[in-house]
């Protein structure tokens, strides 16, 4: 079979030949169609979440049909999140693959395989962030990267919501504008403005303090958020691409009671992601939310690698049909 392989820590994937898996008698064998590439894939083919075992097949999530399985027929369309690959286990972009049964959620027939694909991670992030900051409608929410996949779909799943407003906070303008025709009802571009004045911008575009901040920023830029969070406010964190290292606003969180809440979706629960998972399409299916994706055939999977390292405003879906 034809699959994505990682040779050596620090090199992009490059599509290669090798041998088909075996399942195990409780694990099913799914034929993939698409597989969609997301950040923490290329920070461990890098080498910076620990030592990783190459040559490895990356891909943390995939969809395709069932080949054989203990409790699916064969041809059943599925979605599935594989262990994160490097590590001594293989992923999803590869054109057969071995899959935990309980690892699966079967597709209803108004979701493409691309799109299913593309809204995986990002969808079940941006759900899990809005549910663990107990999201009521009329809420205030504010999205920091929202240009990027899981913030795009945070505010279409915050609009969903019955949010009152959702402020985008990204640096690119024009995708800026794409997550205001997704739902956002202002835009801040952190290339105009910084700190006390971010706080400023949060709450003019929310119209009032924020309730909500979904975060896959952290630095400045999440800083400035927790002093834009009213009474109770709550900042769920899933990233941190503009810094680790921050002074937390202490006094502002006291007075306000509000909290910064850490979220990994990896130490999630499976049935509380397969179960976001099952929301997101939902909405997707209801026409409530939508993925940008572009579809990359498996050669051209070293080039979507590099361009995955510096957010490309859309979902990078590597197609094995
Ligand atoms: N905790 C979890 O379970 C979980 C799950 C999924 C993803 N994540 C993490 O969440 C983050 C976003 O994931 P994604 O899939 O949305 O990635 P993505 O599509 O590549 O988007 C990256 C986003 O980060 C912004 N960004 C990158 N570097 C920045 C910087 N130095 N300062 C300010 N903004 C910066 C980009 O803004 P511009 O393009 O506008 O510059 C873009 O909005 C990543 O760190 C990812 O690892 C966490």
């Amino acid at each position: 079979m034809r699959a994505a392989v990682v040779s050596a820590v620090g090199e992009a994937p490059g599509a290669t030949v090798m041998e088909e898996p075996g399942p195990r008698a409780d694990q099913a064998l799914v034929a993939v169609t698409a597989a969609s590439l997301n950040p923490v894939e290329i920070r461990v083919a890098a080498g910076r979440m620990g030592e990783i075992r190459t040559p490895y097949v990356p891909g943390l999530e995939g969809v395709g049909t069932v080949v054989r399985s203990p409790s699916l027929e064969a041809g059943t369309r599925v979605r599935f999140e594989n262990h994160l690959p490097g590590f001594g286990k293989n992923g999803a972009i590869a054109e057969l693959v071995v899959v935990d049964e309980d690892a699966i959620v079967e597709l209803p027939a108004g979701v493409g395989d691309e799109v299913a694909a593309a809204a995986g991670v990002v969808g079940i992030t941006a759900s899990l962030a809005l549910r663990r900051a107990g999201m009521s409608p009329g809420d205030r929410v504010a999205v920091l990267g929202a240009t990027g996949g899981v913030g795009q779909m945070a505010v279409q799943l915050a609009r969903t919501a019955g949010a009152a407003s959702v402020v985008a906070v990204g640096r690119d303008a024009e995708t800026l504008e794409r997550v205001r025709s997704l739902g956002a009802d202002a835009s801040v571009n952190l290339n105009d403005i910084e700190g006390d004045d971010l706080t400023l911008a949060l709450r003019a575009g929310a119209g009032g303090d924020v309730d909500i901040v979904v975060d896959t920023l952290w630095g400045v830029p999440g800083m400035a958020a927790i002093g834009a969070l009213g009474a109770e406010g709550r900042l769920v964190n899933v990233g941190n691409s503009a810094g680790v290292e921050v002074d937390l606003p202490l006094q502002a969180m006291r007075q306000n009671r509000s909290a910064v809440i850490g979220l990994s979706s990896g130490w999630t629960p499976l049935e509380t992601k397969l179960d976001a998972y099952r929301s997101v399409v939902e909405a997707i299916v209801a026409g409530d939310v939508t993925v940008d994706y572009e579809v990359v055939p498996l050669d051209g999977v070293g080039e979507a690698w590099v361009r995955q390292a510096s957010s490309p405003h859309r979902k990078l879906v590597i197609s094995l049909a």
